[in-house]
């Protein structure tokens, strides 16, 4: 590999363009709901300061499409910065341009600059070389630690990589060598827990798990589209319609030459007729759900099966929620999931934004082996892809 090694590099006055994913979800208040993100970028910016670098950060915040959407400033990202390393993160008015270059040409050794939000450019999802080249020349090299952007080829992820000497950070090495552990030597039974919205999306990491995994513990919308693809009756609950790719899963399960997984489907849901927290809520065995039903959680029988399976696990990937749990009267599956992934002592990483947001709410997360920073790119790495922000980097040849 021809990756360069930070830890050998002379950081010492530098300008060091970090590339973050402090990506975090924020309210309209500007309070930021889960800080996984920021909490996993500081050891990172702390050894940078402590080695006499000048630190300049550089972030995404959401989807503003290329133009300044107002609350899309990364401003609260950098008091929280500025608080959680107890010193001043200096936020710049942009990315590029001349204030900026000014805000760095003041910066002192240890000094923290944060670049506003790297998408009110066009040119940063574009990958455009003359953005990136605007961004490169900020700095004397460059670290991407972004790895929940990995799966992103943008200018500030792939494009810089051609202007400066580059480098992995710390973080984005660490996910990646956790992810490589667990594909390649798993301890087994390695058990996959899938939630969340639709089967679809996930197809091609669902394919790669039927392989990798012993049994896989499907709840949520996932679950719900399985089950359709079965012909159990899910009334109105979210699914995908088309059948297809859930029903292809099927086959391929059922198949030992495929796969060595076996899906652990929820027989019995909590449903309602609306989703609300309010709505009366019962337990109904899967195959005697009226049409106008909702699911919104595994039942307590399926929690019970689900916690038997895991509890034999050694190695446990959790992705997806297996409820609405946002709503305490749907939260009970993914809880119960969360606790028998605890108590089962296996190694557990834990992907995905929505996961990690339950791990917090429901108290799990510090308990957990790995909270990755992850979604897609962690959904993308275990399908087999190759991640662009990582290749951009293996790419380079060793610096002399
Ligand atoms: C994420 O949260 O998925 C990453 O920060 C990447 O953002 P994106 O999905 O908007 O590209
Ligand atoms: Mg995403």
């Amino acid at each position: 590999m021809g990756d360069r090694r930070l830890d050998e590099a002379d950081l010492s006055g530098k300008r060091v363009l970090v590339r973050e994913d402090l990506n975090v979800p924020l309210e309209a208040s500007g309070a930021i709901t889960n800080a996984t993100r920021i909490d996993a970028a500081l050891p990172t910016l702390q050894m940078l300061r402590e080695r006499g670098a000048k630190v300049i950060v550089m972030s995404h915040l959401g989807r503003p499409d290329g133009k300044v959407v107002e609350n899309l400033r990364l401003a609260p990202v950098a008091a929280a910065l500025s608080r959680a390393l107890g010193c001043n993160v200096t936020m710049a008015p942009d990315c590029v341009g001349p204030q900026v270059q000014a805000l760095v040409a003041a910066m002192r050794d240890g000094d923290v600059l944060l670049l506003e939000n790297l998408r009110f450019h066009p040119g940063e999802e574009a990958n455009d070389p003359a953005f990136a080249r605007e961004l490169a020349a900020l700095g004397d090299l460059y670290v991407n630690d972004a790895f929940g952007t990995a799966h992103r080829a943008h200018a500030s992820t792939v494009g810089i990589t051609e202007f400066l000497p580059s480098y992995m950070g710390p973080l984005l090495a660490r996910e990646v060598h956790i992810l490589e552990e667990i594909t390649q030597h798993p301890k087994r039974p390695f058990i996959a827990v899938l939630g969340g919205a639709k089967v679809s999306d996930k197809i091609g990491v669902l394919n790669r798990l039927l392989e990798l995994c012993d049994a896989l513990v499907i709840g949520g919308g996932m679950a719900n589209t399985l089950l359709a693809a079965k012909g159990v009756e899910v009334g109105r609950s979210l699914r995908d319609k088309d059948l297809g790719p859930a029903q292809e899963i099927l086959a391929k399960s059922a198949d030992h030459h495929h796969g060595r997984a076996r899906i652990h489907l929820p027989t019995d849901a909590i449903v309602a007729k609306q989703l609300s927290a309010e709505a009366d809520t019962r337990d109904a065995e899967l195959g005697q759900l009226q049409p106008d039903d909702m699911i919104l959680d595994i039942g307590p029988g399926t929690a019970m099966d689900f916690r038997g399976v895991i509890l034999e696990a050694k190695t446990v990937l959790w992705n997806g929620p297996m409820g609405v749990f946002e709503m305490d009267a749907f939260a009970a599956g993914t809880e119960a999931v969360g606790q028998a992934i605890v108590d089962s002592g296996a190694v557990s990483i834990v992907g995905g934004g929505d996961t990690a947001a339950a791990a917090h709410k429901l108290g799990f997360a510090e308990k957990m082996t790995h909270i990755s920073t992850g979604g897609g790119a962690t959904l993308e790495f275990l399908e087999g892809k190759q991640l662009p922000g990582i290749a951009a980097l293996r790419s380079k040849a060793p610096s002399a």
